[in-house]
C-alpha cells in the first residue's frame, strides 16, 4: 500500500523533472508533490548548503527557521555527517530545532552531487515514528532523481 503510493509518486516526479534542470524550480515542485502526496506530514522542503551553513530553500508547510548551522539540529547533523537521519521522536534528539511545535518525527536526507553537498531534504510529521525504512528507501530515490535532473 505504502509502496504503491510511493511508486505512483515517483512516476509523477520523473515526469515533472523531465527536461527541467533548474535546481530551485525542481525543488519547489518536489516540495509541493511531497507535501500533497505523503499522508500525515506537516512540513516538506529543502535547505540549501551555502557558505558553510544551511539556508531555507523551497518548502511547503508553516514558516521555518532560515539559517541552520552545520551540526545543529537534525538537518545540521545530516549536512555535517552526510548521512540520512531518521528520527522517531524529535524531542529525544539533542539540539533538535523546533520550527513547528507540532512536529514529532522527522526524516532528513543529504543531497550530494559529484561529492559536493547541495543541501538536505527535510520532512516532518506531527506524530511519533512516522517514518520507516520504506520511506528512507523511496525518499532516497526522490533525492537521486533530483540530483540526476541538475
Ligand atoms: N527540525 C529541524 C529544523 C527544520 S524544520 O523542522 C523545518 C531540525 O532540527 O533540523
Amino acid at each position: 500500500m505504502k509502496q504503491q503510493q510511493y511508486e505512483t509518486m515517483i512516476a509523477q516526479i520523473k515526469a515533472l523533472l523531465e527536461g527541467e534542470h533548474d535546481m530551485i524550480a525542481n525543488m519547489a515542485n518536489l516540495s509541493a508533490i511531497l507535501y500533497h502526496s505523503l499522508p500525515d506530514i506537516n512540513w516538506a522542503g529543502f535547505y540549501l548548503y551555502k557558505k558553510d551553513e544551511l539556508i531555507l530553500g523551497p518548502f511547503q508547510g508553516k514558516v521555518a527557521c532560515m539559517h541552520i548551522p552545520l551540526g545543529k539540529g537534525v538537518c545540521g547533523t545530516c549536512a555535517k555527517t552526510l548521512t540520512l537521519q531518521l528520527i522517531d521522536d524529535v524531542h529525544s534528539f539533542p539540539g533538535h530545532i523546533a520550527c513547528d511545535a507540532a512536529s514529532r518525527s522527522e526524516i532528513v536526507l543529504p543531497i550530494i552531487k559529484e561529492n559536493t553537498l547541495l543541501g538536505v531534504l527535510d520532512i516532518d510529521a506531527p506524530m511519533l515514528k512516522r517514518f520507516d525504512i520504506t520511506d528512507a528507501h523511496y525518499l532516497s530515490n526522490v533525492v537521486k532523481l533530483l540530483v540526476q535532473s541538475l
